[in-house]
């Protein structure tokens, strides 16, 4: 049987006037996958999320979660729910009745009881079980962080889409965040898709991570494949190599002279170095290319 991916791109364009903010993206994420868009500014991280999200409608393309086309649903109709980096709590209600609060909404009716566990429930998730009667001016940022998430989670969405959600936090404090979100992820086993242009923070959290540039996806892959084998520039430069060469390919795999096994390449530089790598890109011999030591 096939599974049904959590989220879909096919071919989706947003334009803002003259500004192609996402140009072409097509992307699948599975369930329960942690996923991260990552790139620096401008590159259209957040309108992607606001497309998935229903935040924004995409000029052409498809977006589908959980296999139907969401494209003409607002985003109350779709089985997702969106964290925002500034929290955005209701500030004159207690951190309970914040969790609570898309519960009891008309459109959901929970019995109130069933409200009361739910909350609990979600309190104990995020370790704040001490913290209900407090408002949202009585907390530091990372619990206030915490209380966002229960409150998003507490629906159950599909999706959970995350913008920056840590960038307001101090450095050790998004350190200690990181894991526990990457806890939390795993143990409610939701989708998460996940903003940031902080390298780090999407190696060390992430299943998977999309590397974006000007609207487009420059390499989609692990941690560990976009780190260690950037398929180009931009992305090597953007994972933080800070010595990069160009040069070109004077021999390639088994046979040829100069390289000992297949899947190896020699490159020479343009001052004459050679050096031998693995040939992540399938280069033949003649390519201009680019390496890091
Ligand atoms: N409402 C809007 N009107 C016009 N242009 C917009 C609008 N929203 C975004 N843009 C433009 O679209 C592009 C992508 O913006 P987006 O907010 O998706 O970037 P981002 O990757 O989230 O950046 P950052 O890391 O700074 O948050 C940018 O060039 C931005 O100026
Ligand atoms: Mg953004």
């Amino acid at each position: 049987m096939k599974q049904v991916a959590s989220v879909e791109l096919a071919h989706v364009v947003k334009r803002y006037g003259d500004v192609i903010a996402v140009n072409d993206l097509s992307l699948v994420i599975g369930e329960g996958e942690f996923f991260s868009l990552l790139g620096p500014s401008g590159c259209g991280k957040t309108t992607t999320l606001r497309l998935i999200g229903g935040l924004e409608t995409p000029d052409s393309g498809e977006v589908y979660i959980s296999g139907e086309v969401v494209n003409d649903r607002p985003p109350y109709e779709r089985s997702s729910n969106i964290v925002f980096q500034n929290y955005a709590l209701f500030p004159h209600l207690t951190v309970n009745d914040n969790i609570a609060f898309g519960l009891r909404l008309k459109s959901r009716r929970t019995p109130e009881p069933e409200v009361k566990k739910l909350v609990a429930q979600a309190l104990e998730l995020v370790h704040l079980e001490d913290f209900g009667a407090r408002r949202p001016i009585q907390l530091s940022g990372g619990q206030q962080q915490r209380v966002a998430l229960a409150r998003a989670l507490i629906l159950r969405p599909k999706v959970l889409l995350l913008d920056e959600p840590l960038g307001a936090l101090d450095r050790k404090l998004r350190k200690a965040m990181q894991k526990e979100l990457r806890r939390i992820q795993q143990e409610v086993n939701i989708t998460f898709v996940y903003v940031t242009h902080d390298q780090e923070e999407a190696m060390s959290m992430s299943d998977r991570v999309a590397v974006m540039r000007n609207g487009d996806f420059e390499q989609i892959g692990s941690p560990q494949e976009i780190f260690q084998s950037p398929q180009t520039r931009f992305t090597a430069d953007f994972m933080g190599a800070c010595n990069i060469y160009s040069g070109r390919v004077i021999a390639a795999d088994a046979g040829e002279v100069g390289c000992a096994s297949a899947g190896t390449v020699q490159i020479e530089t343009e001052t004459g170095f050679t050096v031998m790598s693995r040939n992540n890109l399938e280069l033949s011999s003649g390519a201009a290319t680019s390496f890091s030591i």
